[in-house]
């Protein structure tokens, strides 16, 4: 399998997740914005090369940009993957790693873009939502989709379980979606649909809510 860096800017839980599910030896690299984020902290501990680009020391969005993209370069990644990773990408850097970075994104989109994703849909109290990963593009969560996994907001969640659920899915799907794109199973086709090669298994129900759909 190739290898890829991680972007983080806090937490690190879906950073985790990846190490624990059998990735650890395919990332490069995790670059945080941030110094003081959490992920940081357990990549360290378990070995894994990290870089601090502390986007405060930067006089603008390209020249930050800049400095992430010769770091990034330093470890030729086949993918770059965005955890957590809390900043807009100006569209120079999107476009120079076009359809090598993906993103996961709290909801199903196109639905919810932006912050707090978990919120607006429990407030709009729709019936479903989920976790999207999808591939990065100069427009904010609007990327192709490469992956959707669904958790039904049932009368007994709040808010804060809401996103719970939707943080244990996005553990268990992100990881998976990154073995399928380093495995070469994912194909973006020209008019930015997303194929990926299924296999037996794939589809996975796990317990009565997680639900993955590949495009
Ligand atoms: C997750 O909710 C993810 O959907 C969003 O940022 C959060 C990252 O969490 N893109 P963590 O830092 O991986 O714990």
């Amino acid at each position: 399998m190739g290898n890829f860096v991680v972007l983080i800017s806090n937490r690190g839980s879906n950073l985790e997740a990846m190490c624990n599910a059998g990735l650890i030896g395919c990332i490069s690299c995790v670059i945080s914005n941030n110094p003081n984020a959490m992920g940081l902290e357990f990549a360290k501990t378990s070995g894994v090369t990290t870089k601090i680009i502390d986007n405060k020391n930067y006089i603008s969005r390209e020249v930050f940009d800049e400095e992430l993209s010769k770091t990034i370069d330093l470890f030729s990644p086949q993918l770059i993957v965005l955890a957590g990773f809390m900043r807009i990408l100006s569209s120079g850097f999107v476009n120079k790693y076009k359809n090598k970075i993906i993103n996961i994104h709290p909801s199903l989109l196109p639905s919810f873009v932006g912050a707090n994703a978990q919120k607006q849909a429990f407030n709009t109290r729709v019936k479903v939502t989920g976790a999207t990963a999808h591939y990065v593009t100069d427009r904010l969560d609007h990327g192709p989709i490469i992956a959707q996994g669904i958790i039904p907001v049932t009368q007994h969640l709040s808010p804060e379980s809401l996103a719970s659920e939707i943080l244990r899915l996005e553990h268990t799907m992100y990881p998976f979606v990154i073995k399928k794109i380093l495995t070469g199973d994912v194909e973006i086709n020209t008019d930015n649909s997303v194929t990926t090669q299924k296999h037996d298994g794939d589809n996975i129900q796990l317990g009565e809510f997680f639900n993955y759909i590949f495009y």
